[in-house]
């Protein structure tokens, strides 16, 4: 329940057309502040105080990781419902909205051209710079034991790079298969399935924000290491969810909380790690349920823990339906 002052709150702080414009971005997409000036095109100190009313009145969370902060729209509760509808009824088209979305698919398209580039320049190298901060071996004996030895039909590893977790994962599925949206990464990945005559495994260039895979068709889901470099893991997960067949599981593999700065000017990453509750929460937004969560501390002081959650999608006959690429 929600009090008739907190209604009012919420509704004049919504009730203005920047703070409306500001709402429905954030309903797109987590965006920080400087992103929302480049798309708005208004001050940086207008826009601050027009984030501060939005989040005062419970319409926006703020989000402080390292020296970003990140907004992005309330998900859950009342005050969630009354933006939804809010955001709704406002969705005619006008100019001003038409040119938010257009500059908001600039910002994402800027971000996908330096991760690109990034993954391009280090798509040889990936292999030594994926054991730079913790011990692989460590992390994928972990994988195995959450996964217990279960057999699966079709394996899907979502922002595959050079395709590590489909080679591990080889020998427990009948099929994988492998998505990038870097060329040279999957370049890598091809070579090394085949040196390691893996047939029934393949990759795919493709944006995990729409995977080419029709619904309900893969009893595993691997993400490892993928969601700190996007601005919106929520919708990845989402789009995860879609591809998992009844009964099947999400593995999902990444940094927990830590302030490394650097590794988003030198490699890229967007967000410092994640919160087990925060993951859970998108988890559960998307109808999975978390049957484990698992820290592995790095063995050293500078290294960063790897958190891993295995969820799992509920249990209806399990549809047998060969894994279908969407060409
Ligand atoms: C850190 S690498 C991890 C690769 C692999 N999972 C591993 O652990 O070795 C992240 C991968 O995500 C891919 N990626 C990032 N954003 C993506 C997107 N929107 N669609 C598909 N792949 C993406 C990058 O190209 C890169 O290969």
């Amino acid at each position: 329940m929600i009090d008739f002052d907190q209604v009012v709150d919420a509704l004049r702080a919504a009730g203005e057309p920047t703070r409306l414009r500001l709402l429905m971005l954030l309903g797109h997409a987590e965006l920080t502040v400087s992103e929302l000036v480049y798309i708005v095109k208004q001050s940086q100190p207008r826009i601050s105080r027009h984030l501060k009313l939005l989040a005062d009145a419970g319409l926006i969370e703020r989000n402080r990781e390292g020296a970003w902060v990140f907004y992005r729209a309330q998900e859950s509760g009342p005050i969630a419902q009354l933006k939804d509808t809010v955001t709704s009824m406002a969705l005619a088209r006008t100019p001003a909205t038409d040119r938010d979305l257009e500059r908001l698919e600039d910002v994402r398209s800027q971000r996908r051209q330096q991760a690109q580039s990034y993954f391009a320049a280090n798509a040889a190298e990936w292999n030594r710079l994926r054991s730079l901060h913790t011990d692989d071996a460590d992390v994928e004996a972990a994988m195995l034991a959450l996964l217990k030895g279960r057999t699966f039909k079709e394996h899907l590893d979502i922002g595959t790079g050079t395709g590590r977790v489909l080679e591990l994962l080889a020998p427990f599925c009948e099929r994988g298969l492998g998505i990038d949206m870097s060329g040279e990464m999957l370049g890598v990945a091809r070579a090394r399935l085949s040196e390691a005559g893996l047939r029934r495994t393949q990759v795919r260039l493709a944006d995990l924000f729409s995977l080419p895979v029709a619904d309900e068709t893969c009893d595993l889901v691997t993400v490892h290491q993928v969601l700190h470099y996007l601005d919106d893991p929520a919708r990845a997960l989402s789009e995860a969810a879609r591809a998992l067949a009844p009964g099947g599981l999400l593995l999902i593999a990444d940094f927990a909380p830590h302030m490394i700065e650097s590794l988003r000017t030198d490699h890229q990453h967007r967000r410092l790690g994640f919160d087990a509750a925060e993951v859970e929460g998108w988890l559960m937004a998307c109808g999975l349920t978390l049957s484990a969560q698992r820290d592995l501390p790095a063995g050293r002081p500078d290294g960063l823990t790897v958190s891993l959650w295995l969820a799992s999608t509920p249990e209806r006959a399990l549809r047998r339906r060969p894994i279908k690429v969407v060409t």
